[in-house]
């Protein structure tokens, strides 16, 4: 039996809404959606919400090249993001706007509660500004030749052919993206927050918190390298909120966005009395509060956000559930392969409970990152869904119908059997809990196939060619269609649909997880349609075509994508090395000091391997070391390269060694 009724709060990242939503964003709002059913069939008071992340430079200057507002602008494709979510079955108790009346109070008072604790200040800071245009450029806003490599047109903020990171001032013959004209270095006033004097009380959070370990590993890699003040202002022009008291500087989108997940909650609570913001958000409140996340937006879950509450008095979140990214077909997705696919698309070739099951098949709780792979799509529904699932049920429905009016036999002839559907329910429901979607996918179909070979074993198209066994086929198939509706319930969170219309096919309603531990007996049920059918091969190709995107232009950028060239490679100095000493860093929980011999050189790295190796084991052994790396300022001193490793990480990083012979210096390739 489930635990006592739980007040929980879900949300998903708001979605930035300058761009249609695609199978990537999916991957989230499914993930989110699946697990807030599942809380709400098991009796828990759940509440998801989201909102459109409506602020920020790239927003204002699409607007502005489309000769639109930004409002007008956010407005038509924050409703593409609600037509197309709704349309994959997800389900928001509430989906606002950060560009809202509820977000520019909050974000009021944060902000005046972090300036009454003393943790804003501002500071002085030199950046590019675009005389043409009068504005300030963003680092990504400027381009340039590398100062290191010398590799041209580059981004002001990190060079892809050699690492390199810099600020847009450093680059050789800068250029502004929107004018085409050289940016000069102007002085602003910005407004920093405090960020570094909150380690003590983010560890705590962290500590409390049930985060991931690849999560709280990223967390120790920043606290290791140490926290640096946050700036939370941008100038005028900028669409976002003004910061109060001042003329023309705004808030960072940065700072309002998650701000907006209170927002979408007031807003909420202002439609339905039932609902305290305080409850939820206040400094004593007993809510859980959960936020999903993509992996690359962890440092501001994890780090700002967090960091913020508590400064502003705030309750923060229970925990922080970061998920990897998608690739298709083993690839970044791409729009000249066509991989690039909208949801609307999808939607417009196939059932979108179809794309559920598959994340749900794919999904654990870590950050890796989950593939599509549109052939093992097309399988993998087709035999578990149609093959295995909904067969159960076409193989006994008939008869039912037919035979008996409808009617299901008043006994199971097996309950030694029903009993292990019923057993499985709370192994399957702490896999939902802890985001093990793919071990619950197994459990369930592994029931299906048990499911499957009773039938097989009874066989009831035999049966009911014997008078005498009528009531035996009355029976085998009550306790074929009991072990079907049984797997459908637990399955209703992920395939919402296909599980409704087995429910009213059975002649219920409003299902609840614990249902399906007690057969359904000696009722009538309804004829049974067709719930499914099978995934062509020709829709999936469909979707691709429609997808494919023809401009030459596109193509020519776009075919590289995945590739680097010879070149590319050789631009990494891989060398051997020898590590001559290995300590332990004093204050950094996950790093050794390692002194290497090079060849020509000694050199210090900084390696996150503590947990891994035995510091005196390491020493005299040879490794293999990018020699190359731009030197990284460290708080405990300069790493000077990076000696390369496998494996997930913590204990289980596993050091790259050379064969006997190579020598410290020698180059890799
Ligand atoms: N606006 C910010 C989030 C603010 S939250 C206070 C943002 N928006 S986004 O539109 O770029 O992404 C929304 C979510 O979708 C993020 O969690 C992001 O990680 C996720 N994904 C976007 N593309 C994705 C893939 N290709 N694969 C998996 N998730 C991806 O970030
Ligand atoms: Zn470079």
């Amino acid at each position: 039996m489930p635990d006592q009724q739980r007040k929980i709060l879900v949300t998903s990242a708001l979605p930035y809404v300058n761009g249609s939503p695609h199978m990537g964003h999916l991957v989230e709002y499914i993930q989110t959606d699946i697990w807030v059913r599942f809380q709400k069939l098991r009796g828990h008071n759940c509440i998801y919400v989201c909102a459109s992340d409506a602020h920020g430079t790239p927003i204002m200057l699409k607007a502005r090249e489309l000769g639109i507002t930004p409002e007008q602008l956010t407005a038509g494709y924050s409703k593409e993001f609600v037509d197309d979510f709704r349309d994959f079955g997800i389900e928001f108790d509430n989906f606002h706007t950060t560009h809202s009346a509820e977000n520019e109070s909050i974000v009021g008072s944060i902000y005046s509660a972090l300036s009454e604790t003393g943790d804003i200040y501002t500071r002085t800071i030199e950046q590019s500004y675009d005389e043409k245009e009068g504005m300030f450029l963003p680092d990504r806003f400027v381009r340039g030749t590398c100062p290191r490599c010398k590799t041209e047109d580059q981004y002001g903020d990190a060079c892809e052919n050699c690492g390199a990171t810099y600020s847009p001032e450093d680059l050789i013959n800068p250029i502004s993206v929107l004018s085409g004209t050289t940016p000069v270095t102007r002085e602003s006033e910005h407004y920093f927050f405090k960020l570094s004097e909150y380690e003590e009380r983010l560890r705590t959070w962290m500590n409390e918190a049930t985060l991931d370990k690849n999560v709280a590993a990223k967390l120790d890699e920043w606290f290791d390298a140490g926290l640096r003040d946050w700036d939370i202002s941008r100038d005028a022009p900028y669409f976002g909120f003004q910061i109060p008291g001042t003329e023309d500087k705004y808030f960072y989108v940065w700072l309002d966005a998650p701000v907006g997940y209170m927002a979408s909650f007031m807003n909420l609570c202002e439609r339905d009395n039932s609902l305290s913001f305080d409850d939820y958000w206040g400094a004593g409140s007993d809510a859980e509060v959960y936020h999903f996340i993509g992996k690359d937006i962890m440092y501001f879950h994890t780090l700002f956000w967090p960091a913020v509450l508590k400064g502003a008095g705030y309750r923060t979140p229970t925990s922080v559930y970061a998920h990897g990214f998608l690739t298709v077909n083993g690839q970044k997705m791409s729009k000249s392969r066509g991989t690039f696919i909208k949801a609307r698309t999808y939607l417009d070739n196939l059932n979108p409970n179809f794309l559920r099951y598959y994340y749900a098949a794919k999904l654990g709780p870590t950050i890796e990152d989950i593939d599509l792979n549109l052939e093992d799509f097309v399988a993998r529904v087709n035999s578990d869904l149609v093959g295995k699932l909904v067969n159960i049920a076409s193989r006994c429905a008939g008869f039912i119908s037919k035979r008996f009016d409808g009617k299901l036999a008043d006994t199971l002839p097996d309950n030694k059997l029903f009993a292990e559907f019923v057993d499985a329910s709370e192994v399957i429901a702490t896999h939902f809990e802890r985001r093990e979607f793919s071990k619950a996918m197994r459990q369930v179909m592994t029931l299906a196939d048990q499911a499957n070979r009773y039938i097989d074993e009874n066989k009831p198209w035999v049966m009911i060619k014997d008078e005498s066994k009528g009531d035996e086929v009355q029976q085998v198939c009550t306790q074929g269609l009991n072990m079907f509706r049984s797997l459908m319930i637990y399955l209703t969170p992920v395939i919402p649909d296909i599980a409704e219309r087995a429910q009213s096919f059975l002649g219920e309603e409003n299902w609840h997880w614990n249902d399906a531990s007690a057969p359904l007996l000696g009722s009538h049920i309804n004829k049974f349609k067709p719930l499914l059918t099978r995934v062509e091969v020709d829709q999936v190709q469909k979707m691709i075509e429609q997808s494919q995107e023809t401009s030459p232009v596109a193509n020519d950028v776009k075919a590289n994508d995945d590739t680097i060239s010879i070149d590319d490679f050789m631009q990494v100095d891989l060398r051997i090395a020898r590590i001559e000493k290995a300590e332990p860093v004093e204050g950094a929980d996950k790093l050794l000091a390692l002194t290497l011999d090079v060849g020509d050189s000694t050199r210090q790295v900084f390696a996150g391997i503590k947990a891994a190796y035995d510091a005196e084991s390491l020493v005299g052994r040879h490794v293999v070391v990018v020699a190359n790396l731009a030197p990284r300022k460290m708080r405990f001193g300069v790493s000077e390269g990076m000696v390369l490793a496998s494996g997930p990480g913590g204990e289980e990083i596993f050091l790259l060694s050379p064969d006997a012979g190579a020598k410290p210096g020698m180059r890799v390739k």
